[in-house]
């Protein structure tokens, strides 16, 4: 709107500029003190004001507590000024199953004095997976918008919200005098698809879900970044209303889609609990058909009378329930069935999804285990599958949605040779495993010993990393472990090799030498580990360098004609371990790797190496969950080892301490119900200090 002479404005006309001038005052504010990056000068600033000024002083109820004239700043440090909601931002109740909606509905009739369950009406929408926000007008004008925060205050977004298409900034006339709307904020998935394909190609950091990337953009200091986000709006509910304009919450809705806002065309009126059992399973049904996320269908009563005598318990209303999908469990599509074939041969099927988000992760592979788990499923590459994630585990197909199923669908069949070169691919004896058959040669199994070689609880050479070592493997740069250490001396004598590679320069192949040189010297289990034995996990590689203490023992042991015997004499070694040993080292080619592997390594005996007997974590037993601020992950994990702790992946009652980062989850609420110690960073550094 252009700039008038004060005098000549009408009160709507007055309320229009007086809300624009806010946005751009707050965005000025938040600028400055937010984040010291003026976006004008003082003397555009002082203008702005001085019209504010100017207008309140003209048209005194302008002058609410909101208004830019009122506060100072954004405040310091926190980059947006606050609101305090006029009408509590409540959060509902769950329900997970049929039964809890009918006893949401019990309830209800017996609060009422309705005996007859289901005689309440109730609308059933979809729960949408982002951030609710409240939208208040007055007079027909938006004047500010806020997000949740704690339920009682939340952030003034006004600016950001007014850049988003589904946010009317005028209602129509008629409309009432204070309207506050209240819905959802949330990003479609296709969006935060792109906008993370985007991030990626500035090497900027990725959202994990398109509900970070919509509470990133709701929450950006400058407006004009949001405006670039494709955010939406979804109205369905509302606060301190004037006038009422409708007796039910189908009414309300309707009155907010007349008045230019987005309402969910999903919303229906279902009559009975049977009703909306049946809604609850359509909308789970076409949940990964959605053009946006959602975690449930919220039912409330229709009638704002029963809502009215309905009321509030603590800080959910009586007359509304969220009835949520288990979180990790969603539908989705199998696009393709691929052959992964790892370092032991074993021909492991995976599943091509359709990406979909499962409790908050988007999941686009699941592993289908083996050839006799497909067949017993019968998943087939066009099946509509349900898939599932239950912590940090891979996600997997729990079962196909037969109705679903298309009609030129066949049953997979399952390969006979190794995909990756070609030879038989064999089941042997009672195992449910196939293996591709050429151990010594095939490039997939070669791949994947390297790949186990360097990895942390190995070699743990930094700067190896599984594309890396593809590609050198695909170039004949890396084909046995001996050849990592050659690698360096190989590259100086024909020097175009790595050094013209593109994504190595100077710096980066400096630090390939220095990590690849800190692990000339090894300790004797990682060695025996690094092997990639059948059977021999880091712990029976453990057993083994205890049992032998230096290499020179280990190896004339596996060449003993009585090896079998002694091995099975040693802790922890069992007869199937013993025998995967043997065949290990009866194999020449192995032995021939191992022999040229310590032409180049030095390994250190067990017994200078190992936990710390009584170091602070001496004998228990750790999880870490979430991100560490100081640390990486692995970082905390090789100190925590090296203080004597063992490392868990989940909690359990044998845990004794949860190191908890941020954006803990799950784990965090297994060790509360457990009772688990739970540390949080600093603690675990100052414990680690001693
Ligand atoms: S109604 C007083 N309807 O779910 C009831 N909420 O768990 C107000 N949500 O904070 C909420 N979709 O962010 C309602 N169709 C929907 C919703 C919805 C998502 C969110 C909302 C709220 C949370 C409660």
């Amino acid at each position: 709107m252009p700039q008038r002479e004060v005098s000549a404005l009408t009160p709507i006309e007055a309320q229009i500029r007086h809300s624009e001038l806010a946005a751009q005052i707050t965005a000025a504010d938040e600028a400055y003190y937010g984040q010291d990056a003026p976006v004008m000068d003082d003397a555009a600033y002082d203008a702005l004001r001085q019209e504010v000024l100017a207008i309140e002083a003209a048209f005194a109820h302008l002058k609410s507590p909101t208004s830019p004239t009122q506060k100072v700043g954004a405040g310091a440090g926190s980059h947006f000024a606050k609101i305090v909601h006029a009408v509590p931002m409540l959060s509902l109740d769950n329900a997970f199953a049929r039964d809890d909606v009918a006893e949401f509905a019990a309830r209800m009739g017996r609060f009422l004095g309705i005996n007859e369950e289901g005689t309440i009406p109730l609308t059933a929408e979809p729960k949408i997976d982002g951030l609710s926000a409240s939208l208040r007008y007055e007079r027909g004008v938006l004047v500010h918008a806020a997000t949740r925060g704690d339920g009682f205050e939340g952030e003034d977004v006004t600016a950001n919200m007014r850049t988003l298409p589904d946010v009317p900034h005028i209602l129509p006339a008629g409309a009432p005098d204070v309207l506050e709307v209240r819905g959802e904020v949330y990003m479609d998935k296709s969006d935060f698809a792109a906008l993370n394909a985007a991030q990626q190609n500035e090497g900027k950091k990725l959202f994990a879900n398109p509900r970070n990337a919509a509470a990133g953009a709701l929450r950006q200091k400058d407006a004009r970044i949001t405006a670039t986000r494709p955010l939406k709006f979804f109205a369905y509910a509302w606060a301190e209303v004037s006038t009422m304009p409708a007796d039910t919450q189908m009414g309300m809705v309707a009155y907010f889609k007349q008045c230019g806002f987005t309402t969910n065309p999903l919303m229906q009126l279902c009559n009975s609990v049977d009703e909306v059992q049946a809604y609850y399973e359509h909308i789970a049904h076409i949940r990964s058909q959605l053009p946006y996320d959602i975690d449930g269908v919220v039912l409330k009563v229709n009638v704002l009378a029963l809502q009215q005598q309905l009321g509030f318990v603590a800080r959910a209303p009586r007359w509304a329930i969220a009835y949520k999908f288990s979180a990790e469990q969603a539908f989705t599509r199998v696009e393709a069935i691929e052959i992964q074939v790892g370092r032991t041969g074993v021909l492991t099927p995976v599943a091509r999804l359709e990406p979909v988000n499962v409790g908050g992760v988007i999941v686009a592979n699941a592993t289908l285990h083996n050839e006799a788990e497909i067949a017993r499923k019968d998943i087939r590459v066009g099946d509509t599958v349900v898939v599932q994630r239950a912590g940090d585990v891979i996600p997997q197909v729990v079962e196909v949605v037969l109705a679903d199923r298309p009609a030129h669908a066949v049953p997979y069949i399952f390969p006979d040779v190794c995909p990756m070169c070609g030879a038989q691919a064999l089941r042997e004896g009672a195992d449910v495993a196939r293996r591709c058959t050429n151990e010594a040669t095939c490039p997939a199994q070669m791949v994947g010993r390297l790949i186990h070689f360097v990895s942390r609880l190995a070699f743990d050479i930094e700067g190896l990393g599984e594309r890396t070592l593809e590609s050198f493997y695909e170039k004949g740069l890396i084909r046995t472990p001996a050849d990592i250490f050659t690698l360096q001396a190989r590259n100086a004598e024909n020097f175009t090799k790595i050094d013209n590679m593109p994504g190595w320069g100077a710096q980066s192949l400096a630090n390939l030498w220095a990590s690849i040189d800190a692990r000339r010297s090894i300790a004797l289990n990682r060695l025996i580990f690094a092997l990639g034995i059948r059977h021999v996990g880091e712990v029976t590689a453990k057993d083994l360098a205890a049992h032998c203490y230096t290499i020179e023992a280990f190896l004339t042991l596996m060449q003993d004609e009585n090896a079998l015997e002694q091995l099975t004499s040693i802790n922890g070694v069992g007869e199937t371990v013993a025998q995967a040993l043997v065949q290990f080292f009866a194999h020449e080619g192995n032995m021939h790797q191992v022999q040229a592997l310590l032409q180049h390594v030095q390994v250190q005996p067990f017994a200078a190496v190992g936990a710390a007997a009584n170091g602070p974590f001496a004998g228990k037993t750790l999880v870490f969950t979430g991100s560490l601020e100081t640390l990486t992950r692995d970082a905390a994990k090789a100190k925590a080892e090296q203080l004597g702790a063992k490392i868990a992946s989940s909690v359990s009652k044998k845990t004794d301490f949860v190191i908890l980062g941020a954006g803990a989850g799950s784990k965090k609420l297994e060790a509360e119900r457990l009772g688990v110690a739970i540390l949080t960073e600093a603690a675990f550094l100052e414990r680690a200090q001693g």
